[in-house]
């Protein structure tokens, strides 16, 4: 097909750049072009049918085909299709998300502001932080505080705010104001007899030393996701988030936690806020808040927030800033219906008890020889390859596995993703364990066949 010139193969190679993806390489191999979904799997143009076990971008909570996202967004097409919330103008849509968010927030929360992307919202955030900070007469409080191996999406701040060297490499990011602490993966950073516990107490006091190097008054918040995903789904050690929570109340730190990926009912609760016990200040919300149908996202700021940054507003004239499509009514109103749909099946309940046997399944990989470490909550979860389970060490460059068996895992019929070598696991909430053995019996597979061609 691809020797075709107008194949879509061969068109998409001409016309399209895309994102993640190492252009020149793309000319060889080309793209896999997904044609139509029903529940929790896709198919390619070919007809090739494939679980879709990352949920397209962790984001697809309530599957592939689901009509009453479609009726939503058809109904509020026909009878509003744009407005916006500048300048005190609203609509319906927006005044009902906003009042379902706040309402079912796990700690209280004052007011929504609505973006269009997870890396919008974050970058929203931080601006709303150094405002805040002008706000209250505190105008050296600028710097933020995020981690290694965070991920916060790509546009300038937020992508200063993810601690992943691809997103940093040749951007000539992150930008200043921007400081990155220890990551949280326990497996691949603990010291030697270093107990989960013992570990968090280090990473706090890691925390504490950097506040104190750089000047509390100078530090005005702290960015984390409750378990990282593109990091490498970095699920937090024992007592992690107590212990973090801690050093930023001593200093007044304010916390935002970035639910865009644990955010309506990944890791077994509503939101990972909850499983982890975390109390933040702002809430970032996006891909699984419309399951992706739409794109939106929406911060949760609290009235510590909220309240300094209307006087600011007030003081100035306004609070310059707002995107024409935030908050775009019928991805609003596809937001709400999801949400809904996502309390009426009960999913979270779901993504906690066949969450429960995905761990039981990715737990019994830790046996195969090229299996380092599995970790996981309810939903999400992840396999790290290794060569040398004592090392620890990879089969030639960091990647080169995950990539290899990734690619052998498609062949098969399962979408995943690799992030370095380890690859993760966070499939539509609709999922049953007849599905997720499926998934496993050919993460099984593929890990042998990988295993026979690195012998070869
Ligand atoms: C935790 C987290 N925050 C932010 C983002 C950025 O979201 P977007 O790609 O919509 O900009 C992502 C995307 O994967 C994410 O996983």
């Amino acid at each position: 097909m691809d020797s075709q010139p107008n194949s879509p193969e061969a068109r998409d190679k001409k016309y399209h750049m895309h994102a993640y993806t190492n252009a020149r390489r793309h000319q060889e191999v080309g793209p896999l072009i997904i044609e139509k979904g029903d529940g929790i799997y896709v198919e390619d143009i070919a007809g090739k049918r494939y679980i879709e076990a990352m949920s397209g971008l962790w984001s697809v909570g309530v599957g592939f085909s689901e009509q009453r996202l479609v009726d939503a967004a058809t109904r509020q097409m026909a009878k509003l299709p744009f407005y916006h919330n500048f300048t005190h103008k609203g609509h319906s849509p927006l005044i009902d998300l906003a009042e379902k968010l706040v309402t079912m927030a796990p700690v209280p929360m004052s007011k929504a502001f609505f973006t269009n992307s997870g890396s919008e919202a974050n970058d929203t955030a931080m601006k709303m932080i150094w405002f805040r900070s002008n706000a209250l007469g505190q105008p050296e409080r600028k710097k933020i505080i995020s981690r290694k191996r965070a991920y916060h999406g790509v546009t300038i701040a937020s992508a200063s705010l993810t601690g992943l060297p691809n997103n940093h490499l040749s951007f000539d990011l992150p930008i200043a104001n921007v400081l990155h602490t220890s990551s949280p993966h326990y497996w691949r950073e603990a010291l030697p007899g270093e107990t989960e516990q013992q570990f968090s107490t280090r990473l706090a006091d890691d925390l504490e030393k950097l506040i104190l190097a750089e000047g509390p008054e100078t530090i005005a918040a702290f960015f984390g996701e409750p378990v990282m995903g593109a990091g490498g789904v970095v699920v937090p050690p024992a007592g992690y988030w107590e212990k973090i929570q801690a050093v930023l109340q001593k200093y007044d730190i304010l916390l935002v936690a970035d639910e865009v990926i644990c955010g309506f009912g990944r890791t077994g609760n509503m939101f990972g806020t909850e499983t982890y016990a975390m109390k933040p200040d702002i809430m970032v919300m996006s891909k699984q808040i419309s399951s992706s149908y739409l794109p939106i996202s929406a911060m949760l700021i609290n009235d510590k927030v909220f309240e300094p940054i209307a006087d600011e507003s007030n003081r100035i004239g306004t609070f310059g800033h707002g995107f024409t499509a935030g908050g775009h009514p019928v991805a609003a109103a596809v937001a709400i219906e999801n949400i809904n749909i996502i309390e009426e099946r009960n999913l979270v309940d779901n993504a906690r008890h066949v969450g429960a046997h995905m761990q039981k399944r990715l737990g019994q990989l830790t046996s195969h020889e090229l299996v380092g470490e599995v970790r996981g909550v309810a939903l999400i979860g992840a396999m790290e390859m290794v060569t040398d389970k004592a090392t620890k060490a990879p089969w030639g460059s960091v990647g080169a596995l995950g990539g290899l068996v990734n690619g052998i895992l498609q062949q098969n019929g399962v979408i995943s993703r690799n992030m370095g070598d380890a690859l993760a696991f966070c499939p539509p909430l609709i999922i049953n364990e007849k599905q997720v053995d499926a998934i496993f019996d050919a993460v099984e597979k593929s890990l042998d066949e990988a295993a026979r061609q690195i012998k070869a």
